[in-house]
């Protein structure tokens, strides 16, 4: 049978990277990509395993893989990534169908295992974690694009009491800065424009007594690199130095993700998180002091343990204050592991679905207010792809991370174009695009 794979991700940018990881080990075997999964050899799924609903998800999509495997026996399943872990014991009971179970740190092992497998039909099970592998001399297999996934540091120290990261992804480890740089004058090489410079923890980088903003400093020299961004990073280690390299480079990005997770200090310690409401609002004030006209993103958790009305408000009021240009939401759910989901005062699911609407409308006013300053003004956008809507338009990022549409003109993918915004709808923007000499 001729060697081929198809892979599905799920879960956030590390998972997109991990999956680019596991395609070039499958690439230097000889196999070959398929979209078509009826007709792939190995069927591999990278799983998240950060909400219960993320893991359904999977479930559901193995179920689909059962069916394939009982038309073709000979194809081989293999579970990769966050879930692999919590699943192991499941899997071995009652998923017979899965061939391979690898967990994040064992991706190095797959090509020895596909030439095992062919020949013995038990399951292969990794999941052991690792203090050192960070891939650092394995070359990714991209798919064409603007922006390149390159992951930094992988891991997580921080024990936040909700997460079950630290303990599918483990201890916290960095890659050194000459391998980081490699990569991406290679991604430039190979026609990326963007970078977009991935951990779980991104900005605790630490090598060699090395810190994140001296990465950055050495990425922003790379020529050729339009843009830089960065996800995902913890408040804890945002600090004057970090942000004043930020607004020091035009190429990297004025956008930070600045997870508040929720607004009450009570809430706050219960989750280690490290920072109380006073010392976030303080650094996003920092923020948007240091980097003009940034856009800030964050993620919300409601409904953790013990949350009431009155902690539940202070969320709001901390959006209130800081005005995030974007959020993303979620219900608390209680992961395996985890210090938050043994506390005895769960809150119903009820008054999460309630708080989620509230902070959910509340972002969407936030969101427009944040577009709506725009227009008028000229933002530079990096043409992307084509809209959804329409393929007379293009679709492009504006450097603070909000998406842009407008006619195609003489645009090209990959142009970095001056686009006067004239409307704000949501989350998105119109606007239209203008010759280089009226940007001046
Ligand atoms: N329940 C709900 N949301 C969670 N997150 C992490 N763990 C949980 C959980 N158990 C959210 C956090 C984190 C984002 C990636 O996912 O907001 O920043
Ligand atoms: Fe999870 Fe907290 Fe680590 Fe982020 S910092 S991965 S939320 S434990």
């Amino acid at each position: 049978m001729e060697k081929t794979y198809f892979i599905e991700t799920y879960g956030c940018q590390m998972n997109v990277a991990d999956s680019e990881l596991v395609a070039g080990l499958l690439q230097r075997e000889g196999y070959r990509e398929t979209k078509d999964i009826a007709r792939a050899a190995a069927i591999f799924v990278n799983t998240c395993a950060i909400r219960e609903h993320a893991e359904d998800k999977v479930h559901s999509r193995l179920g689909e893989f059962n069916r394939i495997k009982k038309r073709r026996p000979e194809v081989i399943i293999g579970v990769l990534g966050c879930m692999a872990q919590n699943l192991k014991d499941v899997l071995l009971e009652n998923k017979p169908y899965v061939d391979i179970i690898l967990g994040p740190d064992s991706y190095r092992q797959l090509p020895q295992i596909l030439h095992r497998k062919t020949e013995n039909k038990t399951h292969i099970v990794d999941t052991k974690l690792s203090r050192f592998e960070v891939y650092d001399d394995l070359f990714p297999s991209r798919r064409e694009g603007i922006n390149a996934w390159v992951s930094i540091m992988r891991g997580c120290d921080k024990f936040c009491t909700f997460c079950i990261v630290p303990f599918t992804r483990g201890r916290e480890r960095s890659r050194s800065i000459s391998s980081i740089t490699t990569e991406v004058e290679q991604a430039v090489e190979d026609g990326f424009v963007e970078v977009t410079l991935l951990g779980q923890n991104v900005n605790s980088y630490h090598h060699e007594g090395k810190e994140f903003h001296d990465l950055l400093e050495e990425v922003a020299q790379i020529p050729g690199l339009r843009r830089i961004r960065f996800t995902s990073p913890h408040p804890q280690d945002v600090n004057r130095t970090l942000l004043e390299t930020m607004a020091g480079h035009r190429n990297i990005c004025n956008s930070i993700h600045f997870p508040l997770q929720a607004g009450s200090n009570k809430i706050l310690k219960r989750m280690n998180r490290t920072y109380t409401r006073e010392h976030f609002v303080a650094l996003t004030d920092m923020i948007r002091e240091l980097i003009p006209d940034v856009g800030i993103s964050t993620d919300i958790i409601v409904g953790f343990p013990g949350e009431s009305e009155a902690d539940f408000q202070e969320t709001l009021d901390v959006m209130n204050h800081v005005q995030f240009d974007s959020a993303f939401t979620f219900k608390y759910s209680p992961r395996p592991w985890t210090k938050a989901a043994q506390y005895s005062d769960q809150v119903p699911e009820e008054i999460k679905q309630e708080r989620l609407e509230r902070l959910i409308n509340l972002q969407k006013k936030h969101t427009l207010s944040r577009n709506r300053r725009l227009i008028g003004k000229v933002e530079w956008v990096l043409v992307e792809k084509e809209s959804k809507k329409s393929s007379r338009q293009w679709a492009g990022r504006t450097d603070s991370n909000k998406w842009v549409i407008f006619d195609k003109g003489s645009a090209k993918i990959k142009d970095l174009v001056p686009v006067r915004i004239t409307a704000a709808h949501g989350v998105t923007l119109q606007g239209q695009q203008l010759k280089m000499e009226e940007a001046a």
